[in-house]
Formats: C-alpha cells, sequence, structure tokens
C-alpha cells in the first residue's frame, strides 16, 4: 500500500491563509525558508512543540528558532538592547538567528527553549516565510525539517522524503537560496560569538560587532555551547570523506567534486559537481540536495572534493566536517 504523502500547499494567499491557521490551530506545518524548510508550529502552545521534538526525535535539551516577521514580534519575547537592535535593523529579514535573552511570559514555552533563559529568533526574508508569520500573528518555532542528525531539506520534495505523512502540510517556497542554515550568533555572552556559521559571516558582522568571536570548531561533543552544534549532525546516510584530491575512488564510491579540476579522470561510481565554476554560492545552495541525490543513487560511499575555506565555504565545509565525523563514528551514518 503506498504511504499517503503530505499536502503540498501552493506558495500564494489561499496556501499561506490555510497553512496559517493550521499553525494557529495548533497544527505542525513545515515551510520554505531562504536558508532550509523549517517545521513550523507555534512557539507558544505546548502541544504543537512537543509535536515537533517528537516529529524530530529531537533530544529534549535542544532548543528550537523562533521565527518572526521582525522587530516588533521579537521585542515581544526577547530583551532586544541597542546592540542588538542595530544588527536587526542591519541583517534583518535575513539568514541571521540571534540568541538573546528571553523576556519572560508564555509566547515560547519552556520546552521550546529547553528550559532556558535565552531564546534564538530569526525573520526569514523569503516572502512566503514571512508572510505566514504575518498571518500567524505570533512567534513561531522552526528548526530543520529533517529528523535530528540528519540533512536538512532544501526542497517541498525534500521534507516529504524525509518526514513522510508525518507532517501532513508543506507549504511550498520552491528551492531554498542560500541552501545552508542561518548563521547563529550568540549575544548574551562577551564577545558575541559565532554558535554556527552561515551565510552572514564573521567579516558582515565586524562593523556591528567590532569583538565578534568567529565560528570555532566544536568538536567536543559533551559540552558544545549550542545544543544543536554536536560533532555528528548532518550525516548523510553513507560513509563520506572529505578533501579528496587523489585517488584511487572505490568502485562503489561516489565523487563530489568542485570547480573545473577534472579529478577524478575515471573510476568510483558516479561523478557530480557542487558547482563545475567553482561558485561557493552555487555549491552552498546544492550541498544537502547533493547529498541526498548520491545516498539514493546506490552508491555506498563519498568522497567530496577540497572546498575553499572561504566565505560560505566555510559553512559548507563545517557541515560536511560534521557528515565526514559523523561517518566515522557510526561507520554507516545512522540516524541519530
Ligand atoms: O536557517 C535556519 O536557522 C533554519 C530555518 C528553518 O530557519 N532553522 C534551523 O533550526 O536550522 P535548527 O533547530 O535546526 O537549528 C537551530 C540551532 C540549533 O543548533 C540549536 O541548538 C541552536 O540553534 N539554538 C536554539 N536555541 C538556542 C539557544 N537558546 N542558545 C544556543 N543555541 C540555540
Ligand atoms: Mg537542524
Amino acid at each position: 500500500m503506498a504511504t499517503p504523502s503530505p499536502t503540498i500547499l501552493p506558495p500564494n494567499e489561499s496556501g499561506i491563509a490555510r497553512a496559517a491557521k493550521a499553525l494557529r490551530d495548533g497544527g505542525v506545518v513545515a515551510f520554505g525558508t531562504e536558508t532550509v524548510y523549517g517545521l513550523g508550529a507555534d512557539a507558544g502552545n505546548p502541544q504543537a512543540v512537543s509535536a515537533v521534538f517528537a516529529l524530530k526525535q529531537r533530544p529534549a535539551k535542544n532548543p528550537l528558532i523562533c521565527h518572526v516577521d521582525g522587530l516588533d514580534m521579537a521585542k515581544t519575547i526577547a530583551r532586544v538592547d541597542d546592540h542588538a537592535e542595530g544588527l536587526i535593523r542591519h541583517f534583518w529579514p535575513g539568514p541571521l538567528t540571534l540568541i538573546l535573552p528571553y523576556s519572560g511570559g508564555d509566547a515560547v514555552t519552556h520546552t521550546a527553549r529547553a528550559g532556558l533563559g535565552t531564546v534564538a529568533i530569526r525573520a526569514p526574508a523569503h516572502p512566503v516565510a514571512r508572510a505566514l508569520i504575518t498571518a500567524v500573528g505570533r512567534p513561531v518555532v522552526a528548526p530543520s525539517a529533517n529528523k535530528s542528525g540528519r540533512l536538512s531539506p532544501t526542497s517541498a520534495m525534500m521534507v516529504a522524503e524525509a518526514l513522510g505523512q508525518d507532517v501532513p502540510l508543506i507549504l511550498g517556497g520552491g528551492r531554498c537560496d542560500i541552501g545552508l542554515e542561518s548563521t547563529v550568533l550568540d549575544l548574551t555572552n562577551q564577545p558575541p560569538t559565532i554558535l554556527r556559521p552561515g551565510a552572514i559571516m564573521a567579516e558582515d558582522l565586524a562593523a556591528f560587532c567590532p569583538d565578534v568571536q568567529g565560528f570555532q570548531d566544536q568538536s567536543e561533543p559533551n559540552a558544545p555551547a549550542s545544543p544543536g552544534l554536536l560533532l555528528r549532525h548532518y550525516a548523510p546516510r553513507l560513509p563520506l570523506r572529505i578533501e579528496v584530491r587523489e585517488g584511487p575512488l572505490a568502485a562503489d564510491e561516489a565523487f563530489i567534486g568542485f570547480g573545473p579540476n577534472p579529478f577524478p579522470p575515471k573510476g568510483g561510481h558516479s561523478r557530480h559537481s557542487l558547482s563545475p565554476t567553482g561558485d561557493l554560492d552555487e555549491a552552498a545552495q546544492a550541498l544537502f540536495g547533493l547529498l541526498k541525490t548520491v545516498e539514493d543513487s546506490g552508491a555506498a560511499r563519498i568522497a567530496v572534493a577540497p572546498i575553499p575555506d572561504t566565505g560560505i565555504g566555510l559553512a559548507i565545509n563545517d557541515r560536511l566536517r560534521r557528515a565526514a565525523a559523523a561517518s566515522q563514528l557510526d561507520s554507516g551514518g545512522q540516524d541519530t
């Protein structure tokens, strides 16, 4: 018997209205943003928030991001000082998540915050996501719409495949422009620290945050500052090795290249490219979808070419390192 699939709502007025009503009524709805697809729920509804944790199989100690439609809504849940407001005015809407002190009240449940006195907030730039949050009228939690520890989805189809009928509604938003999760900047400690690299980089933030601490890989899985930044995150199902410059490739190994580099001339299971022209933005956008394609291709392992560690390449390499570490830990990339 075929498994029932989720309904993909069109990104128009009626689709947005239906998705907003479902969220206001306590339902769970996946929606597209410019970074990755999120699994949305009313941040103040305990049952809806619990449903998100259950659906994602997310550990209770890993808090959820709240999505708002702008500064005013952010101020209803967090203490936004002048410094934070300056960042918000410049970078929102966009792929910057700020960790701020929670201002109390019930608008974000204790469970959604994993009991912390801080809250992660961002205003997505995707017009459909923004219209959805405005129509809901209150903050919407939306962690990436994948099972915990697996690849974040960058299209409605990837969400449907990752979560199946467990998520009855997906508000389509097309393919995500950026393709990697937002930059997470913690403003609750000095100096302000990047906990997760993304499309907004330390160089971009420096004008507003001269003492910003750039992302430092926390390979200590037991005590990460951001609970979601466990080393074994972002795992494809297949073992993956990185910075592969030369052969030989195993017969069952798929190669993911970058740029005009002709390696490997032959061999391996199949060859793919994140960007034949060596464009890092294109590579970021393609990354999760391509890993999924390779997972489904019949290859048994993945080799990835070196990616320059500049610009958004930092974020790409962060996700790839985690994927490689996950496959070493369980030598098979099991779900976590
Ligand atoms: O681009 C994105 O941020 C996407 C889209 C859907 O907006 N969402 C996303 O959510 O990536 P999620 O839950 O997969 O990642 C949020 C990260 C996690 O690493 C989580 O641990 C961290 O933010 N986080 C949430 N609340 C936090 C807090 N109060 N303090 C520190 N880190 C926090
Ligand atoms: Mg995630």
